[in-house]
């Protein structure tokens, strides 16, 4: 979409024609198409409205109603903060102190929506003229909230930022302009030296800040936490969908987080939650009573010792995430299961016990074995009325089998 194309589809003709169309459906949209055409629209708006209409369609997982009334950049899209997770990041930032916020490079502004409607004034800028646009009308209900087409380097200048209640708000692009994976999507770069604005930038500016929050890759290693920040990641429904780096007045506890939320809740676990925690040494033979399974997002913070306090337990095996204890806990960051019998690994054992005990259906899970699920559910010869779930890992380095049912 050009700049002027832009202009078209949230003006006159092109904001009655989008809010005409009806909920997007692929089989329909040529048909629908050749109608507009044949009604005298011009075909390069109609092109953009239906592109507009698929996008919002695909959005709804991320901002629910809000994507009808919202506009989309493909990339722009697949790079917004859903809004749950956005709503977490506006309320950190005004419990820190700010009043204002400036997003340097806000995409089509799904984090500077929230920041706008906690009633945080919003200076947004982004480097793309379409992007900046886009994210300009998808701020249009706030009035003291705008974005610019800019650079961050020059919005971002420190003159600029030095507002005691100001925040810096920055989630760089994380994709290679030019280089596109097998899909045509830009592709994804994990790489902090490839970041725009640059992770130097990122840094400078956030470390000047009186508040900052860096959203980054969940893959970014411990060792690239910078001291003094808290590096938060965060799981959403399970999938861990970014670490941010927050920084001085944001930063409450330094050190590594997590963040574990779902529409119903937001859980934090914090390092300390988790320090001088001994894992113990898990045994096959005394296995019964609980499995807890940590979210992914605090396997990845490095705090499976939180869950192992939390239970009075002992991980399975060293960064798994598994942990056994005789103990019925309550942790709504982690899944439970009742162990029902554990064994080492070994197919005529396993064959037998799926004989005996008539399996039919059964569930793989799979965390730390090298077995691979369908090859042995072929190997398994399932037969019989009866369900169950198992799981392949490791228990002190030895390959292990253990039956599981789904505890509340
Ligand atoms: C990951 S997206 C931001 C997503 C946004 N937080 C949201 O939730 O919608 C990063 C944006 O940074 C912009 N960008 C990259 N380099 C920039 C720079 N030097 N100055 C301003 N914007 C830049 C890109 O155009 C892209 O839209």
């Amino acid at each position: 979409m050009t700049p002027a194309l832009l202009a078209k589809l949230i003006s006159g003709e092109g904001a009655a024609l989008l809010a005409s169309l009806p909920p997007y459906d692929e089989a329909e949209a040529f048909v629908l198409g050749d109608r507009l055409r044949m009604e005298g629209f011009d075909p390069e708006l109609i092109a953009a409205a239906l592109t507009q209409s698929r996008l919002r369609s695909r959005a709804e997982r991320k901002f629910g109603r809000a994507a009808r009334e919202m506009l989309f950049t493909p990339d722009g899209l697949e790079q917004a903060t859903r809004q749950q997770v956005a709503r977490l990041h506006a309320r950190r930032l005004a419990d820190s102190g700010a009043r204002q916020v400036h997003d340097l490079g806000c995409g089509i502004g799904a984090d500077a929506r929230a920041f706008a409607a906690e009633g945080l004034r919003v200076t947004a800028v982004d480097a793309d003229e379409v992007t900046a646009g886009v994210a300009d009308h998808n701020l249009r209900h706030w009035d003291h909230a705008s974005a610019q087409h800019d650079f961050a380097e020059r919005a971002g200048a420190p003159d600029r930022l030095s507002a005691p209640d100001a925040a810096v708000w920055l989630d760089p692009a994380r994709r290679t302009p030019g280089v596109s994976d097998i899909n045509g999507r830009t592709r994804r770069t994990f790489r902090l030296d490839q970041l725009a604005p640059s992770w130097d930038f990122a840094l400078e500016t956030a470390a000047g800040a009186a508040a900052a929050g860096v959203k980054l890759s969940p893959s970014l290693a411990h060792t690239d936490v910078p001291l003094g920040t808290q590096a938060q990641w965060t799981s959403y429904d399970g999938e861990v969908v970014e670490c941010v780096l927050w920084w001085n007045a944001a930063a409450w506890d330094r050190g590594r987080s997590a963040l574990v939320v779902s529409d119903q809740f937001a859980y934090e676990v914090l390092e300390r939650d988790a320090a001088d925690t001994d894992p113990g040494t898990a045994r096959l033979d005394r296995l019964q009573g609980y499995l807890y399974e940590a979210d992914r997002a605090i396997i990845r913070a490095g705090l499976t010792g939180a869950l192992v306090r939390r239970v009075d337990g002992v991980e399975l095996d060293a960064g798994l995430g598994m942990v056994s204890s005789p103990r019925d806990v309550l942790v709504p960051w982690a899944k439970k299961y009742a162990v029902t019998e554990a064994m080492p690994f070994n197919l005529k054992a396993l064959r037998s016990w799926i004989r005996d005990h008539r399996i039919g259906r059964l569930t793989i899970k799979k965390k730390g074995a090298s077995t691979d699920p369908d090859t042995l559910r072929r190997q398994l010869r399932l037969k019989g009325d009866g369900e169950a779930t198992i799981l392949l890992t490791r228990i002190g380095g030895a390959q292990a089998v253990l039956m599981l049912v789904p505890a509340p």
